[in-house]
This record gives C-alpha cells, sequence and structure tokens, in this order.
C-alpha cells in the first residue's frame, strides 16, 4: 500500500504543478493585460481622437494634401498605391511627383490623382519646393529607383522639406537613399522611417556597426530610433514594431499570412495622412503621447486590417488593389465604431 512518505511526496507534486499553472496564468494574464487589451485600446482610442470630424464647414484640402515623391520608368505602380491609399483614408488631396516617363502612366490608373512630371528634369527640387507651402507631409521613396540624379533630387526635396517643418515618410529606396546618408534625416523628429526587414539591417549597420541581434527586436528597434535621434521607426513584419526612441508599440493587429507587393505602399501613404492629422492635433488629443507613434499604430493596423479582409474575399490571389478597395471598410471597422 502507500506509504504515509509517498502520499506527503504526491501531494506535494500536486500543490507544486497547481502553483506553477497558477503562476503561468497570473504571468500571461499580466503580459495580455499590459501590452495587449489596455494599451492597444487606448491607442486605438487615441487613433479615433486625432481623426478630423467630417463636417460641412470645412473647405478643400483641410483635411489633408499629401506629397508622394518617387515614380519612375521601372515602377508606376508604387507612388499610386500609396497616393491612392492617402486619398481612401481621407486626404483631401494626393499629389505625386515623378519622372516624366512615369507621369503618364500614373495618370491613367487614376484621374483623382495630380501628377507633376518633373522629378528628373534640371530645376527638379525647385519645382517641388513650390509646392511644399502647400502640402501637410510628404512621402519620400515609392518608386524613386536608385537612380543618381533622382536620390540627389529627392535629397533636396528632404532638405526643403525639413526647413518648412512638415512630417517625412520616408520608404523604399528613399531608405536607401539614408542608409548612405543618415545626417540627411538624423534628429528630425517629424520624420517616419518605415523599413521591412531588409531595409532595417541595413541602416542599423549603417548607424550602429553592429548586426542586428535576432533574439532582441525590440532592442534594436529602440537603439535605431535613439541612434537617429529619436525619429520614429516602423519595422515592418510578422509583427509591426514602432518606436520614438523612449517607447517599443507591437502592432499585431491580425492580418493574413499573404503578403502582396505594393502593400508597404498602402502602409506609407495611410501614414502620410494619419501623420498630419495626429500632428496637428495637439497633445490632449493624443494624451500627451508622441502623435508619430499614434499615426504609425493606426496605419499598421489599417494596413493589417485591409490585408485581412481582402485575404477574406479573395485568398491566394488578393493583390495590392484588392487591399485598396478594402481600405474604406477597415477604417470605419477600427476607427469609426
Ligand atoms: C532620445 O530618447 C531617450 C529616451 O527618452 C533620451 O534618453 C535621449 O536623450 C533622447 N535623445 C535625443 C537626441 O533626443
Amino acid at each position: 500500500m502507500w506509504g504515509r512518505g509517498a502520499v506527503a511526496a504526491l501531494a506535494a507534486l500536486a500543490v507544486a504543478l497547481w502553483l506553477r499553472r497558477d503562476e503561468v496564468i497570473e504571468r500571461s494574464f499580466s503580459l495580455h493585460r499590459t501590452h495587449s487589451l489596455k494599451d492597444m485600446e487606448n491607442i486605438f482610442q487615441l487613433v479615433r481622437n486625432v481623426i478630423p470630424p467630417l463636417t460641412g464647414k470645412k473647405h478643400k484640402g483641410q483635411d489633408g494634401r499629401i506629397g508622394i515623391v518617387g515614380g519612375c520608368r521601372e515602377y508606376t505602380g508604387a507612388p499610386y498605391f500609396a497616393a491612392i491609399t492617402a486619398l481612401k483614408v481621407g486626404a483631401d488631396l494626393s499629389h505625386v511627383f515623378c519622372t516624366k516617363d512615369a507621369a503618364t502612366v500614373i495618370k491613367s490608373y487614376s484621374p483623382e490623382l495630380i501628377v507633376h512630371p518633373v522629378l528628373d528634369s534640371p530645376n527638379a527640387v525647385h519645382e517641388v519646393e513650390k509646392w511644399l507651402p502647400r502640402l501637410h507631409s510628404v512621402v519620400i521613396g515609392p518608386g524613386l529607383g536608385r537612380d543618381e540624379v533622382l536620390l540627389e533630387n529627392a535629397k533636396g526635396i528632404i532638405e526643403k522639406s525639413k526647413v518648412k517643418g512638415i512630417p517625412i515618410i520616408i520608404d523604399a529606396d528613399g531608405l536607401w537613399l539614408i542608409s548612405q546618408q543618415p545626417s540627411l534625416i538624423q534628429g528630425y523628429q517629424r520624420a517616419i522611417l518605415t523599413p521591412n526587414y531588409m531595409e532595417f539591417s541595413r541602416l542599423y549597420e549603417a548607424m550602429l556597426r553592429d548586426p542586428v541581434d535576432s533574439s532582441d527586436h525590440h532592442g534594436c528597434v529602440l537603439r535605431l530610433s535613439q541612434a537617429m535621434g529619436n525619429l520614429t521607426v516602423v519595422q515592418k513584419g510578422e509583427r509591426d514594431l514602432i518606436s520614438d526612441g523612449e517607447k517599443v508599440l507591437v502592432c499585431s493587429h491580425e492580418g493574413s499570412s499573404r503578403r502582396c507587393g505594393g502593400q508597404g505602399d498602402l502602409l506609407s501613404g495611410s501614414l502620410g495622412v494619419l501623420a498630419h492629422w495626429a500632428f496637428i492635433a495637439g497633445a490632449e488629443k493624443t494624451n500627451g503621447q508622441n502623435p508619430f507613434l499614434v499615426a504609425a499604430f493606426g496605419a499598421c493596423s489599417l494596413t493589417r486590417q485591409s490585408n485581412h479582409q481582402a485575404f477574406q474575399k479573395f485568398g491566394r490571389s488578393m493583390t495590392a488593389s484588392d487591399m485598396v478597395s478594402e481600405v474604406g471598410t477597415a477604417f470605419s471597422k477600427l476607427y469609426e465604431t
């Protein structure tokens, strides 16, 4: 039969198992509570706060005039996706500054866009600068390519935009330019960089002279932001990590396992609008949080929700155009309920 010792040992084991289970539940619950439910819901609320109400009193252009700098002979889709997404999110006007031979192509995709064939002209920087007083934010990089002359012009446009103090979103080959010349944007805290993993690694190595530590993604995003002078960094991936050098937010809103080309352009285009809205909303609306963190979280969630909805309809065959069609309902679902 069972000895006293065996019974006591079994009882102790049961208690130990119970405690462990309890502890695990406690820990996962508190993680859940601090990182997912409460914080996430709070940030969603901050995004809702900065969205300007639709009223009849405003004039055209008040809700956002966004400039997209990019588009060349090879790449015409990316600037189109960024610019049309800005409109779908709620900007009033979307301007594309691209090369001459890309302009007709981009215009023919959509009559809604204003397309300027100036990016390869000899006085490109001046041609874009003329428009800057009328723009609320600029997105630099979609379809820019790596042509030396175009990169040099993009550089000039970044410099002029900084002087005007307008929010600058940098993506794609704009990030290539930054990895070559980080001082171009370093310390400008109204900039948001949106690297994918490859672009992130290149920037990280350029700034920190070290390879990315794949066991510490949070720390790496935080350190890159700090090294850049606390501008906002959005590392796109399975989960999006967003940092302003002080905080790291995780956006793991459900999307799908399908990543189609052009998804990053939807993100940068929506970020152009949300960065403007969050920036002018004021500290009260963002509860003292960095407006660009709020904007980035809002744009990442929106892009993921659009992906999710398009995937529900089209599965494997979904494309960036299908996602663009979902932006309106995704926006309502997240922010207008
Ligand atoms: C960046 O933010 C960190 C954390 O808040 C702070 O310690 C540091 O001084 C900031 N750096 C700059 C350049 O603002």
